[in-house]
């Protein structure tokens, strides 16, 4: 039996990586990163230190800033204010998720879009489905980035996006309508779900159920995106169980698949809100 091949993105993203040391190397200037945080939610903590250790590392200027849990939401507003207003901040990020008192669209729609380096702002949201120039959600951006440098061709294809969150599964939906692709986007209220991942060539799962995915539920020789990052007894699980690279003709890993892309796409999107803005984009 021959299993997946491994689609690795920790190779991907040190690719990225060299590129963009080499970009921001030939720069006149230093393009900034600035991370907010609210709380100390482990999973919120340990992803904002690889985002700012891997900022630093590739030359960027990047400072976070961590507020207390109980932070008020108009006192965020005012920082979100005062940083887009900064002439040397390049791009925000406020790590999710918010705690609940916060309403987590009011801060977002409070990021200038130009500065939008998840691309969550509205504005962006329909940049990317009108077909237009913005910031782009990173782990979507990093899905079609793998994809495309492991020469998964998305023209024509059906692809099946399991999962319509704000920040994985419609996004990608747009950017793979903008590839051409033929995009069907199942959730948990899909009827027949094996059938519909079954249509798929290529496959995207990002539910956040661990091992959701059964070698049934994929069509062989389909290439199989697993986005979940589940923490059940200790151990990272994907949405994606082990024994569909059975017959999955390629499949990535969880950890070092899609995550590595994540931070790599943030620090692609850095350096494009810095240019964008210099340039005098407009949005
Ligand atoms: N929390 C989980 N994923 C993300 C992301 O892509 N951006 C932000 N800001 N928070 C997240």
């Amino acid at each position: 039996m021959t299993l997946a091949r491994t689609l690795s993105g920790h190779e991907v993203a040190e690719a990225v990586y060299a590129e963009l040391r080499q970009r921001l190397k030939a720069l006149p200037f230093v393009p900034s990163l600035r991370v907010l945080r609210l709380g100390e939610d482990p999973a919120s903590v340990s992803y904002v230190r690889l985002k700012d250790k891997r900022a630093r590392e590739l030359g960027f200027r990047s400072q976070v800033e961590v507020y207390p849990e109980d932070f008020p939401e108009e006192a965020l507003l005012s920082r979100i204010a005062e940083l887009n207003a900064q002439e040397d901040v390049d791009g925000i990020l406020v790590q999710l998720p918010l705690p609940p008192h916060i309403r987590a669209d009011r801060v977002l729609e409070a990021i200038h879009p130009l500065k939008d380096v998840d691309g969550f702002h509205p504005l962006n949201v329909g940049r990317l489905w009108s077909g237009g120039e913005g910031l782009f959600p990173c782990t979507p951006l990093g899905i079609l980035r793998l994809l495309k440098h492991y020469g998964v061709a998305l023209k024509g294809k059906e692809v099946v996006v399991l999962g319509r969150s704000n920040i994985v599964g419609k996004p990608l939906a747009g950017l793979l309508l903008r590839e051409d692709a033929t995009v069907t986007v199942a959730h948990s209220k899909t009827e027949a779900l094996p059938e519909v991942t079954r249509r798929a060539e290529v496959l995207v799962v990002a539910v956040g159920k661990a091992h959701l995915v059964r070698k049934d539920w994929v069509r062989p020789g389909a290439i199989v995106v697993d986005v979940g990052v589940n923490r059940v007894e200790g151990k990272l699980l994907g949405d994606v169980h082990p024994e569909v690279a059975e017959v999955a003709s390629a499949l990535t890993p969880v950890p070092g698949g899609v995550g590595p892309m994540t931070v790599a796409m943030l620090m692609a999107n850095t350096l494009k809100a810095a240019l964008l803005r210099r340039h005098g984009a407009s949005l």
